[in-house]
């Protein structure tokens, strides 16, 4: 019994730092006891591992009927039309794909014109998650988008926002 409890714990350990932690913090006969608290440890793992299905796979899978509908918490800062004033935000459509920080009369915080480079999917899935992990200091008062399959909903919609749509990332 015992052994096969070690024998347990030593997957589990491979599966999880944090359960490793806690058999090194636990006296070994007592290995027993905190089984369950390894059961608890390793299901949020298989839960981010769900999490982790790659943005390219969720694209082609989104629904940029559902992003439209996420969009909206955009639209109280962003105007997405074409040639749409700025609002509290700069104006959105043509985004993905365009250089960041780019929006003509738009007066920009310094760290967001600080980051240079372009608006792929993965920046702005990123950046949408948690605007202000991504760019500390930003002025986008968004708390972001917790769930991927929102985001990528999201970004199929913001795509179809400009006269040549990017192209979806491979997806491997
Ligand atoms: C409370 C207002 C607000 C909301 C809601 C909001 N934004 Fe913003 N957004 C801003 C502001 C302000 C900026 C400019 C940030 C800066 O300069 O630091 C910005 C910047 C951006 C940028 C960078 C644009 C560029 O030209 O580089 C993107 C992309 C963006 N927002 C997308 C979104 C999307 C998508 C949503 C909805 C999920 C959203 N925002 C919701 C206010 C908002």
């Amino acid at each position: 019994m015992a052994a096969s409890v070690l024998v347990a714990g030593l997957i589990f350990m491979s599966i999880s730092v944090g359960v490793d932690e806690v058999l090194h913090k636990e006296p070994l006969e007592k290995v027993v006891y905190p089984v369950p608290a390894l059961e608890m440890a390793a299901a949020p793992a298989e839960a981010e591992s769900e999490a982790a299905v790659p943005l390219a796979v969720l694209l082609v899978g989104a629904d940029p009927q559902s992003g439209r509908k996420v969009a909206k918490k955009c639209a109280a800062c962003h105007d997405l039309s074409q040639g749409g004033k700025h609002k509290i935000g700069p104006n959105l459509w043509d985004i993905v794909g365009s250089a960041r920080a780019s929006r003509e009369g738009f007066s920009y915080s310094g760290t967001l014109s600080g980051l240079g480079g372009a608006w792929t999917y993965g920046e702005l899935d990123a950046f949408l998650a948690s605007p202000k992990a991504y760019a500390p200091g930003n002025k986008m008062t968004f708390p972001g988008l917790k769930k991927p399959a929102q985001r990528a909903d999201l970004l199929a919609f913001l795509r179809t926002l400009s006269e040549n749509p990017q192209p979806l990332p491979a997806a491997e």
